[in-house]
Order: C-alpha cells, then sequence, then structure tokens
C-alpha cells in the first residue's frame, strides 16, 4: 500500500460526473490505504475535483485553493494539493504558474494515475502536472474501471459513458471531457449486480447525453435497452442524466414509460424557447420539437399509467435555461418564458451565460448590459418558482413512495428523502421508531402540505 494512514480529504464542484469521479478517487486512495480526514485541517492531502463550466466556478476554486497556503497539518508536516477534474484538464500548467503551493494537476481522462502522481509528488517534492489528450485517453484504464467508495449505501451513479460530441456553442464539456465514449453494456450489467448485492436500492445512470449511448459501439445496444435491462433487474428506482432532446428517441420513450423502476422525472435541458438562440447555440431542435417531445412523453406515460395517476402532470420535467446568450431578444427571453410556463417545469436551472474560452460562442457579440441579463434572469426565478408550486399542489393527497436520505438539519425528527418525481420530502419520524428504521428505504407518505420547493405529510407506515 503507497499511503498507509494518510489522511485525504476530497471538495468537488460541478455537476454529477465529478461527483462519479470523486467516489473513485476516494475509491482507489482508501484501496491504498489512506483515510478520509473529516476536514481539510486534518488532511494530509486534499483533493479538488473542479469544474470549468461557468466562471463562478473557475473563481470559487481558486479562491479555496489560495485560502489553504500555509495551512500546517496536525503533525506539522506538508499539506500536498491535488487538483483534479475539468478545470485541471483545461489549465493544466497554468494552474502552478498561477498559485505555485498546488503539488499536483491531474486531467479528467488519467484520474487512475493519481497515486502514481502522489508518490512522485511525495518522493520529489516537485510539483507533478499530468493532463492527457482525449485520444491518449484509449491508453487509460477509465475512471468507470476502478473502484468506488459511494457516499451512500443505498444509492450509486452508474456512468454509462462519458464525453460529449454535441458542441454547443457556448459550452466547455466536449473540449474537457473528450468525445463520446460508452461503456460495454454487459460491463454495465455487471456492475449493476455488484451494487445490488451491495443494497443500493436506487441507480442514477450518468453521461453528458445518455441518449447517444451506444453510438460509437457498433452493432451493441442503445439507450432505451440500458433503461429496460437496469430497470428489470431488481432495483427500486432508476434515474438518468442528462438527456439531449435531439436525440430522445421514440424507443427510449416507451422504454421510460413502460419500465416500472423507471422514476417519473425526466430531466430534459431546453437551454432557450427561442428557435433564433436555439439554432445560435447549435442545439439542433425548435421549441416546437421540444413541446412535441414533452407531449410524446406525457401521452407514453399516462398510456402506461406512470406515476400511478391519471392527470396529465403524472410526469414531472424539469430543465436548464441560459439566460443572455449573446444577441437574445427580448422576445427571445419572452419565448423562454411563455415555453416555461406553458410546459410546468417541476425545477428548472436557470444559468447566466458565461463566456467560455475556446467555444464557437465566445466570439459572438453581446449588447445587453449585465443589469438587463440580470434582470431577466430574475423574471425567470419568479415564473419557475411558481411553477414549482403549482406542480406540487397536484401532489396533495396523494400516498407517495419516498425514499429517506437523512434528517432535516434545522429538526432532528424531521426524516428528509425523495418522491420519484425527485421533490423533496419531510415527514415526522415517529416517537417510537428510529432514523435507522427509514434512512436508505421507501415508506409511503400522504402529502398535506405542498410548498415551491418540498412537499411534507405523515408517513404511512
Ligand atoms: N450535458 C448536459 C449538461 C452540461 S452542463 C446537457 O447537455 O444537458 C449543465 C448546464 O450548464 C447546461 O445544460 C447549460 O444550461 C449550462 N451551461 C453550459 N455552458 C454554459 C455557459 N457557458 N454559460 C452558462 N451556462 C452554461
Ligand atoms: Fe455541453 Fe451541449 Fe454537450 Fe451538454 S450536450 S455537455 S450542453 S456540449
Ligand atoms: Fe463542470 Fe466538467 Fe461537469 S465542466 S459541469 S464538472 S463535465
Amino acid at each position: 500500500m503507497l499511503f498507509n494512514g494518510l489522511k485525504y480529504h476530497l471538495r468537488t464542484f460541478g455537476c454529477q460526473m465529478n461527483q462519479h469521479d470523486s467516489e473513485r478517487i476516494a475509491g482507489m486512495l482508501e484501496e491504498q490505504g489512506a483515510m478520509l480526514a473529516a476536514s481539510i485541517e486534518q488532511a494530509d492531502i486534499v483533493v479538488y475535483v473542479t469544474c470549468c463550466v461557468r466562471q463562478a466556478a473557475d473563481m470559487r476554486l481558486l479562491g479555496q485553493v489560495a485560502s489553504l497556503k500555509g495551512l500546517p497539518t496536525p503533525t506539522g508536516g506538508k499539506r500536498l494539493i491535488a487538483v483534479g477534474g475539468c478545470l485541471a484538464q483545461r489549465d493544466g500548467e497554468k494552474l502552478v504558474e498561477q498559485l505555485p503551493h498546488i503539488d499536483i494537476v491531474f486531467g479528467t481522462h488519467n484520474i487512475a494515475m493519481l497515486p502514481e502522481l502522489i508518490k512522485s509528488a511525495l518522493d520529489t517534492s516537485q510539483p507533478q502536472v499530468s493532463t492527457l489528450s482525449d485520444v491518449q485517453a484509449d491508453e487509460m484504464v477509465p475512471a468507470t474501471s476502478l473502484p468506488a467508495r459511494r457516499e451512500n449505501k443505498w444509492h450509486a451513479w452508474l456512468p454509462i459513458m462519458t464525453g460529449c460530441n454535441n458542441f454547443c456553442s457556448y459550452c466547455i464539456v466536449p473540449y474537457v471531457r473528450g468525445r463520446e465514449r460508452s461503456r460495454p453494456f454487459e460491463e454495465i450489467l455487471r456492475e449493476v449486480e455488484m451494487l445490488l448485492a451491495d443494497g443500493v436500492v436506487e441507480i442514477t445512470l450518468l453521461g453528458q447525453n445518455v441518449n447517444s449511448y451506444g453510438r460509437d459501439l457498433y452493432g451493441q445496444p442503445r439507450f432505451a435497452e440500458i433503461l429496460k435491462a437496469v430497470g428489470e433487474s431488481g432495483v427500486d428506482r432508476l434515474r438518468f442524466v442528462t438527456s439531449h432532446p435531439k436525440d430522445l428517441s421514440v424507443e427510449t420513450i416507451a422504454a421510460f414509460a413502460q419500465t416500472k423502476a423507471v422514476m417519473p422525472h425526466l430531466q430534459l435541458p431546453v437551454q432557450s424557447g427561442s428557435d433564433n438562440i436555439l439554432a445560435a447555440m447549435n442545439r439542433l431542435y425548435t421549441a416546437d420539437d421540444y413541446r412535441g417531445l414533452v407531449h410524446l412523453v406525457r401521452q407514453a406515460s399516462m398510456d402506461a399509467g406512470k406515476g400511478g395517476k391519471t392527470y396529465l402532470g403524472s410526469v414531472a420535467f424539469s430543465t436548464d435555461i441560459i439566460v443572455g446568450f449573446p444577441g437574445e431578444t427580448e422576445s427571445d427571453f419572452q419565448a423562454t418564458c411563455d415555453l416555461v410556463e406553458e410546459i410546468g417545469f417541476s425545477q428548472v436551472f436557470s444559468f447566466i451565460y458565461s463566456r467560455r474560452e475556446g467555444t464557437p460562442a465566445a466570439s459572438l457579440v453581446d449588447e445587453n448590459t449585465p443589469e438587463q441579463i440580470q434582470e431577466r434572469y430574475q423574471r425567470l426565478v419568479k415564473i419557475v418558482q411558481k411553477s414549482a408550486w403549482e406542480q406540487n399542489q397536484l401532489e396533495l393527497g396523494i400516498p407517495t413512495p419516498v425514499l429517506f436520505e437523512g434528517i432535516s438539519k434545522r429538526d432532528q425528527t424531521m426524516l428528509t428523502g425523495r418522491s420519484p418525481k425527485n421533490t423533496t420530502v419531510h415527514a415526522k419520524l415517529p416517537p417510537d421508531r428510529s432514523i435507522s428504521d427509514y434512512i436508505g428505504k421507501i415508506h409511503p407518505v400522504r402529502i398535506d402540505t405542498a410548498k415551491t420547493w418540498y412537499l411534507s405529510g405523515d408517513l404511512l407506515d
């Protein structure tokens, strides 16, 4: 073992792909004898897994790393700082020039090399910088086949593919995560079996665009087959992120609607409700295409009885929206607001456009002022809140199976979990029961209160 007794701390930014990578990093370090430290102060090595999708993410990371300078370890020794993830992949050597107290920089394609890099940094006291190009990545052990230390016993992230071929004009992800690479079907199913044997009740399939799974493995099963196979494996709950609307096939919609374990929630990023902006974003669908998909999913789900209810809201839709893409006019923005009102999203992740050097949109000029964009963003937030509140009202009085995840920070007797539609649900812990009767398990709750961001009610068992 390389690191007997060494204490590590992990800080993860960005999307679920990074959360998953962090679980593999933790698994790998622990396999080499390292132990999780309760805080950064107690750690001999701090690993940052970074994101660079928007500028705010860059700044947070740099600020946090800068504040570690000179902070002593409990034993008085030197603390190693390792920076990985998407920002590290993008900036490589430049990161050490900016912050010379960084000891290790590793990219998104060579996570498996981290133990060696730590060893070299410890042995030589020299900064170790190693990122690989997308082409070199084919030679590496992918992060997906490393051991994982899962955050929760009952939930697992399961990457089915990595990378992205879409090149939306604003997005840095294809440059830092490389081309699409699908994991072999059998490997995914083997991992599912292992996870089930380990007590996992909920699996989230991961990929930048899960809908294009298998396109690079000619003759292999596609995403619809994965949904069916994993959905019928015995797992209680199956979720997946993210789906690109242009690749959501009728087969996938049918598998989504008909496979019982697949939860009635679809995260389907629309980005804008204006066809001009969608074209400039290189999204390759129109707002009406999007409306058509939502309709198809609702219809197929209703036919299959998904969600167990008969009204049209039986599938929850969530989405991502970018406000202030270069050239966005007031009427483009209004089209986005109209679409949000019309669809009735349960959740919207809205982002102010952030210029990313090296992407095609970075060269576009924008005449909107930051104040105008901010004002639009606030207007959208209000519409989103109204829409989320309205969607939650539809849940009142309905017995809802909740997978409990923990207790409320403010009230130790309040359990919190998630409904099938991925809404937070609170329920009072019965006085004669203990928390462990519920955490990681599914119990029904009758919903009697519906707020904007959560539901609550009484446990039915
Ligand atoms: N692959 C996923 C998510 C990628 S990043 C997908 O396509 O859905 C998550 C979200 O960040 C995107 O959906 C988009 O809304 C937002 N995003 C990406 N690049 C951005 C940028 N340059 N500025 C603002 N938001 C951005
Ligand atoms: Fe970025 Fe578009 Fe790929 Fe999503 S689909 S990761 S937004 S390029
Ligand atoms: Fe960020 Fe990389 Fe995910 S840029 S959003 S962590 S793929």
